[in-house]
């Protein structure tokens, strides 16, 4: 058996933890992330009938049952996760219609998987269904689109549209657009359904006044379309208050439509 550390899956995501502690969108304890991981995967790591611990979701999701999943722990700082892998992840295994997650290695000092657990599963069933690749969530408190919460309507296509604009390649990035919660409180089942209703259709999902999700095929792609949105909202907070001269037009997205072969969301250019 070879040593779970060692596992390129768990190299990555500690070197994602840390990266994006590096880019201050994870203060403290702030962000999560679940990185969805098949049984052959795992197994070369570690006896997958060794169960460590089993802890109740309080949720149900039936649709990940007997799904593997790498996740950080509730209340670590991922500032840390580089120091003590085994100590701020763990690996469970989703049972009994995902209302039980059977703990396989890691949280050594008798933590357990974030808070936001319910969001990142329910996500990952609401990903799952778009897109059959889908592996990761990832959830931060990225500064400028968190700032960007207060200053700019929290409508969906209008958000989106300013993001847009704020750099050429956004709209090559994500031409699914942000989806928008409005503020909710953090941690709970309803936070967890609206997340997952709302990934139905974009595969970034902004909490207001809070932060951001992220899904996607791996962990780099959910990082770059946080990254580039981040970057747009950057952008916005430094010109929204002085007068607007330029801008990206829609004629120039369209040509960026074809360009890179994509198709903004419906009914969001003119
Ligand atoms: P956890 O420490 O439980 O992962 O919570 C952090 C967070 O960002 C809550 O939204
Ligand atoms: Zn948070």
């Amino acid at each position: 058996m070879k040593d779970i550390l060692t596992a390129p899956f768990l190299i990555e995501m500690v070197r994602t933890a840390t990266n994006m502690y590096a880019h201050g969108w994870d203060e403290r304890n702030g962000g999560n992330i679940s990185l969805m991981l098949s049984e052959d995967e795992v197994k070369e790591y570690g006896d997958v009938k060794r169960v460590l611990r089993t802890i109740p979701t309080g949720f149900s999701a039936p649709d990940l049952d007997g799904k593997y999943f790498l996740v950080t722990g509730t209340g670590k700082y991922f500032k840390n996760v580089q120091y003590a892998p085994d100590v701020n992840l763990g690996l469970v295994k989703l049972i009994d219609g995902g209302t039980n997650a059977q703990l396989l290695w890691g949280f050594t000092d008798g933590g357990k998987f974030t808070s936001e657990f319910p969001a990142h599963m329910m996500s990952h069933a609401a990903r799952l269904k778009v897109n059959p690749a889908n592996r990761v969530v990832m959830h931060c408190h990225p500064t400028n689109l968190l700032a960007m919460t207060y200053v700019h309507t929290l409508d969906e296509k209008a958000f989106t549209r300013t993001l847009w604009q704020m750099c050429t390649e956004c709209i090559v990035v994500f031409p699914d657009g942000v989806n928008v919660l409005p503020w909710m409180l953090c941690g709970t089942n309803e936070i967890g359904e609206a997340t997952a209703e709302k990934m139905k259709t974009a595969r970034l999902v902004v909490w207001a006044q809070h932060g951001l999700y992220g899904a996607g095929v791996d962990l780099d792609e959910a990082f770059g379309l946080i990254e580039t949105a981040e970057k747009a909202a950057e952008i916005y907070m430094k010109i929204a208050h002085l007068p607007l001269v330029n801008t990206i037009t829609d004629e120039e997205m369209h040509l960026l439509e074809g360009r890179f072969g994509v198709k903004a969301r419906e009914g969001y250019l003119s």
